[in-house]
């Protein structure tokens, strides 16, 4: 749907997603750091609080997460997660080129938002990996260690805890880089607040 010049790219539902995960996450990122460096000269916020405040903002990460899965399932907004390997290395190229050079030299971005598409293919194959492959696997980890004896005692010898706790740890790393770089990526554009603003209230400008 598109009335003069502006697009509405994000429905509500997705919207609701979007901000309960954002806030999960962050919590999840700060309670985590003060898990993992915890130490008498370290401490950011009480230890059982972190532990409490992790466990709380992983369940609404968890239930949140069904809402994406299962609105991309049933509405529209999963076309644009569709995976199309034909030119991808291409498409990939000439969105980098454009971030690292044509950006700068005011260059018009390759693939510019439309009704048909949503993400250039760096934000598509990004959001896939994160949404699809990271955050399933942090939340299948993290429920894991909220039930350890689920976990296999032990792999080739080594403590099958200590190996989820290491791809829980790992994944989440990856998902907090991730979400630097998305915030970065996000405010670049015409205006810095531009996507922000989108995100909010479901419209492109
Ligand atoms: C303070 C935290 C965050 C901010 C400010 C933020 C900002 C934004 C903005 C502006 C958009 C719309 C423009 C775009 O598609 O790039 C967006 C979309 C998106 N964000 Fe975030 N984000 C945050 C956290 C996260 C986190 C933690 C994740 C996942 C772990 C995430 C995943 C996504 C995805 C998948 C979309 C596309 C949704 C769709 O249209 O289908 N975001 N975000």
């Amino acid at each position: 749907m598109g009335t003069e010049g502006r697009i509405y790219l994000y429905p509500k539902w997705l919207r609701a997603w979007h901000g309960l995960n954002a806030l999960g996450i962050i919590v999840l990122i700060f309670t985590g750091i003060n898990m993992q460096y915890a130490s008498p000269d370290f401490q950011l916020m009480r230890f059982d609080l972190a532990i409490r405040f992790h466990n709380i903002a992983g369940v609404l990460v968890a239930v949140s997460y069904l809402l994406f899965f299962i609105g991309n399932l049933v509405s529209s907004n999963g076309t644009f997660y569709q995976i199309k390997l034909k030119g991808l290395r291409n498409r990939l190229f000439l969105q980098i080129r454009y971030y690292a050079y044509g950006m700068f030299k005011k260059e018009e971005c390759p693939f510019p938002v439309s009704e048909k598409r949503k993400f250039n293919p760096l934000q598509k194959y990004s959001y896939i990996a994160v949404m699809y492959v990271f955050v399933p696997l942090v939340i299948i980890s993290g429920i894991a260690l909220l039930f350890p004896e689920l976990i296999i005692t032990e792999v080739y010898g080594v403590s099958g805890v200590f190996l989820t706790a290491l791809l829980h740890a790992s994944v989440g790393f990856l998902i907090s880089i991730f979400l630097i770089v998305h915030v970065y990526v996000a405010s670049v554009g015409k205006s810095p607040f531009k996507n922000y603003r989108s995100i909010i209230t479901g419209w492109h400008e």
